[in-house]
C-alpha cells in the first residue's frame, strides 16, 4: 500500500493507474476505522480494480461544540487494517492540504441538509459535500462507495455528484453491527459501561417500528412516538426519531413507497444516530439501501 500525503502525489499516482486501465473505487473515511468501515473497503476491493481510502478527520463538518479535538485519531492501527484489506493507496493530508486561508467557495444541497441531522446540526452537511467534492476531485474514482449507516449524508451526496456532475458511481453498504445490534460507529468508544449496554435501545427502537409496519401500520406519527418511548426509556435523550420519505428526507402523510426510519439521540457524552430504509409496498415490506444510480448519468 502506497500513502499520499498531499493532493498532487495522491492524482498523480492514480492517474497512472489509470492510463493503465485500472477502475478506481473509493473510501473516504475519518479513521479510526472499525468493521463498518472495513466492510466497504472490501466492497471496493471486490468491486474495482485499485482501491484508494482516505483519512481526513474533516474540521468543517463539526460544529463549535462538537468533537472535533477529541474526535479519535489512529493513523498506525488505521495503516495496517487497510494494508491487510488490500487497499492500494491511502490517502492522509494534513487540513492545510486541504483548506487554504484563500478558500472561498462553498456548496450546499438545499432542502435535504436541513432535516433530521441536519437540524440540530447547522453547517454539517455544508461540511460533508464540500470536503467529498474535494476528495472526489483529488482521487477522481470510478466508484466511491459510502455506508447507509450514514443515510442522509449518503442521500445528500448522491444528490451533489448528480447535481454536478461528477463522473463517479456511488454505491452504498449495508450497516454493520455489534452483536446486539449496535451500529459500529467511532463515537460508540464515549459510552461507558452503563451506557454501552443501553444503547442497542436505538436499534431496538428501529425494528419495533419495522415491526409495527410489517403488522399493517401506516401512519408515520404512530411510528415515530413508538421510537421514541423506546429510546427515552432506555435513557436516550432524543434529537429525532422519525419515518420520512427516503429520497426527499421530508415528512410523508403516509407510509409507502421508499420509507427511512431514522433516529438520533444523546446517551451520556455520545451522540448516536442509526437507520433502516425500506420499500413499503401494499403488505410487503423489505428492507432496502438508499442507493439513487437513476439520480445520475454516470450510473451505468
Ligand atoms: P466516517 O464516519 O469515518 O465514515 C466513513 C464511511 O463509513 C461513511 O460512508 C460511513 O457511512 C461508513 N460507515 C460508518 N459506520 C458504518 C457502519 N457501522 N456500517 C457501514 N458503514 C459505516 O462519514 C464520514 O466519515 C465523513 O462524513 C466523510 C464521508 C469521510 C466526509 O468527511
Amino acid at each position: 500500500m502506497r500513502t499520499a500525503r498531499t493532493p498532487a502525489e495522491a492524482r498523480d499516482i492514480v492517474r497512472e493507474r489509470k492510463r493503465s486501465g485500472k477502475s478506481i473505487g473509493f473510501v473516504p473515511t475519518m479513521g479510526a476505522l472499525h468493521e463498518g468501515h472495513q466492510s466497504l473497503v472490501r466492497m471496493a476491493r471486490e468491486n474495482t480494480d485499485f482501491v484508494v481510502s482516505s483519512i481526513f478527520v474533516n474540521p468543517k463538518q463539526f460544529g463549535p461544540r462538537e468533537d472535533l479535538a477529541g474526535y479519535p485519531r489512529d493513523e498506525a492501527d488505521d495503516s495496517g487494517i487497510l494494508e491487510r484489506l488490500g487497499c492500494d493507496l491511502l490517502f492522509i493530508p494534513e487540513g492545510r492540504e486541504m483548506y487554504t486561508p484563500n478558500d472561498r467557495t462553498r456548496l450546499t444541497v438545499r432542502d435535504l441538509s436541513g432535516t433530521l441531522c441536519g437540524a440540530s446540526r447547522p453547517g454539517h452537511f455544508d461540511g460533508v459535500v464540500l470536503v467529498v467534492a474535494k476528495l472526489l476531485n483529488i482521487v477522481q474514482p470510478d466508484v466511491a462507495f459510502f455506508g447507509q449507516k450514514d443515510a442522509q449524508q449518503a442521500v445528500i451526496v448522491q444528490r451533489m455528484v448528480a447535481d454536478l456532475d461528477f463522473p463517479v458511481r456511488i454505491r452504498l453498504g449495508p450497516t454493520v453491527r455489534e452483536q446486539d445490534g449496535l451500529a459500529m460507529s467511532s463515537r460508540n468508544r464515549y459510552l461507558g459501561g452503563d451506557e454501552r449496554s443501553r444503547a442497542p435501545a436505538l436499534y431496538r427502537a428501529l425494528e419495533a417500528a419495522r415491526g409495527a409496519i410489517e403488522g399493517g401500520e401506516r401512519a408515520p406519527s404512530v411510528v415515530s412516538s413508538l421510537m421514541k418511548g423506546i429510546m427515552e426509556e432506555a435513557g436516550f435523550e432524543v434529537d429525532y426519531a422519525e419515518a420520512v420519505d427516503g429520497a426527499a428526507l421530508g415528512m410523508i402523510d403516509r407510509l409507502e413507497g421508499t420509507v427511512l426510519l431514522a433516529a438520533a439521540g444523546r446517551m451520556g457524552r455520545a451522540r448516536l444516530i442509526d437507520n433502516i430504509a425500506l420499500v413499503i409496498s401494499g403488505n410487503d415490506v423489505r428492507e432496502t439501501l438508499l442507493e439513487f444510480p437513476e439520480w445520475s448519468r454516470y450510473a451505468i
